[in-house]
């Protein structure tokens, strides 16, 4: 007797994105002990925990001391004072009514969008934007639903929805039927927007043919445009058509800490094999009460914290320091004669590579000759060639002393 794999993870690139840049930043280091390198490459956070977020994370480590208030497990879909501090804070103010047994508070949004497809059917066809956030295809990868990948870089089985320059980052419906669609918004990793009405094409679609849309809205807080939306529910009828995901990673420097949350709408149906209708709530509250214990009380509480007055205003001044530096990338890189996009309501900006240059190509010029790291577009998908993205999580002194370096190379 052998042992057999999971055959389709032979079919995954072999190592994940950022763990790819993470080796060759390493190999360039090892080379270059001395290189000052400038990391704008993942998007991790570089400030800390605002004061009110630590004062609470602290105090519920305190009880945690105390057998009087200590706290074993708690409910796998969260706490209820932290699903009523999301709805309150993250909705209400949208004019959006959830119930708290629509958010499903967990460690993160990468973990709930590579978990979500566990709970549909292998035969549901996938379309997904083109970049992408690679998590969203290499799990349906893994779960069996493409196949190979082809010469193009692209999965068989998948559809992909093309954004770039040509459509101003905006995808167009799906050009074959299929069942579930990722949309992520404001976008990772082009930093672009969808305004409400484009928003709601989607939407519409998603009610006319029976499809869900699986919306990463994990950016929201960075939004700066009056038309964009803060959440897909603030469009007529997508709580019948979408799930949503949010953190407090890249909003509260959580990346570190882990805590995010899933909204399922009790509306949201599906289909089992006889084309019976099956809501869709109770199967994702079902796989995480059996996968998962729940995030932390002390974690919680921290997240809770982020709804405070003070918490709000701190995070606040977090959000504006990294969106300066959004600012000035966009403002630098236009002023060399580089094409950028997003960066207005996003962390991340796109560039268009100079001379058509191959994003890997730019990627080990910017490392080799100006010791900044990028994150190279074609990483993301096929449409994603001749572009790299820049995060403006670095420090302001950092990002502007990157932007002075880049300024000096010959394209
Ligand atoms: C990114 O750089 O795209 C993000 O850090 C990915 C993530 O949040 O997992």
């Amino acid at each position: 007797m052998v042992v057999k794999i999971n055959e389709n993870y032979l079919k995954l690139k072999s190592s994940y994105l950022f763990v790819e840049v993470a080796r060759r930043e390493a190999e360039f280091v090892e080379a270059n002990p001395d290189a000052d390198i400038i990391k704008m490459g993942i998007g991790d956070v570089t400030k800390p925990l605002v004061p009110a977020v630590v004062d609470a994370f602290k105090s519920a480590v305190d009880e945690m001391a105390d057998a009087e208030t200590f706290m074993g497990y708690g409910p796998e879909q969260g706490y209820g004072f932290l699903a009523e501090a999301i709805i309150e804070n993250d909705y209400k103010k949208y004019g959006i009514e959830l119930d708290t047994s629509e958010v499903f508070i967990s460690d993160g949004a990468k973990c709930d969008t590579g978990n979500i497809q566990e709970i549909f059917g292998l035969d549901n066809k996938i379309a997904v934007t083109d970049p992408v956030y690679t998590v969203y295809v290499d799990t349906n990868v893994m779960a069996g639903r493409t196949g190979e990948m082809g010469d193009d870089g692209m999965y068989e089985g998948l559809t992909y929805l093309k954004c770039n320059a040509d459509n101003d980052f905006v995808p167009e419906l799906p050009s074959e039927p299929v069942d579930i669609i990722y949309l992520c918004y404001p976008n990772n990793p082009t930093g672009t927007t969808l305004t409400k009405d484009q928003l709601k094409v989607f939407v519409d679609y998603a009610k006319e043919n029976k499809v869900i849309i699986l919306f990463d809205a994990a950016y929201e807080a960075f939004i700066h445009e009056d038309n964009v939306p803060h959440s897909i529910y603030e469009i007529e009828g997508a709580r019948e058509v979408a799930i949503e995901f949010k953190s407090f990673s890249k909003t509260a420097g959580f990346t570190g800490t882990r805590c995010a949350y899933t909204v399922v709408p009790k509306e949201l149906m599906a289909y089992d094999g006889e084309g019976n209708v099956v809501e869709v709530n109770p199967l994702w509250n079902r796989r995480q009460t059996t996968k998962f214990n729940g995030v932390s009380y002390p974690v919680q509480k921290a997240a809770e914290a982020t709804y405070s007055e003070d918490g709000k205003a701190q995070i606040k001044e977090v959000l504006d320091y990294y969106m300066e530096n959004a600012k000035v990338i966009r403002e630098s890189l236009t002023d060399m004669g580089l094409e950028v996009y997003g960066g207005i309501s996003s962390p991340y900006i796109w560039v268009k590579t100079p001379n058509d240059m191959d994003s890997w190509d730019f990627f080990d010029i910017l490392l080799n000759e100006a010791n900044v790291i990028g994150t190279p577009g074609s990483g993301f998908g096929p449409s994603g060639e001749g572009y790299l993205r820049l995060t403006a999580f670095n420090t302001l002194e950092n990002t502007k002393e990157a932007m002075e370096r880049i300024s000096k190379l010959e394209f």
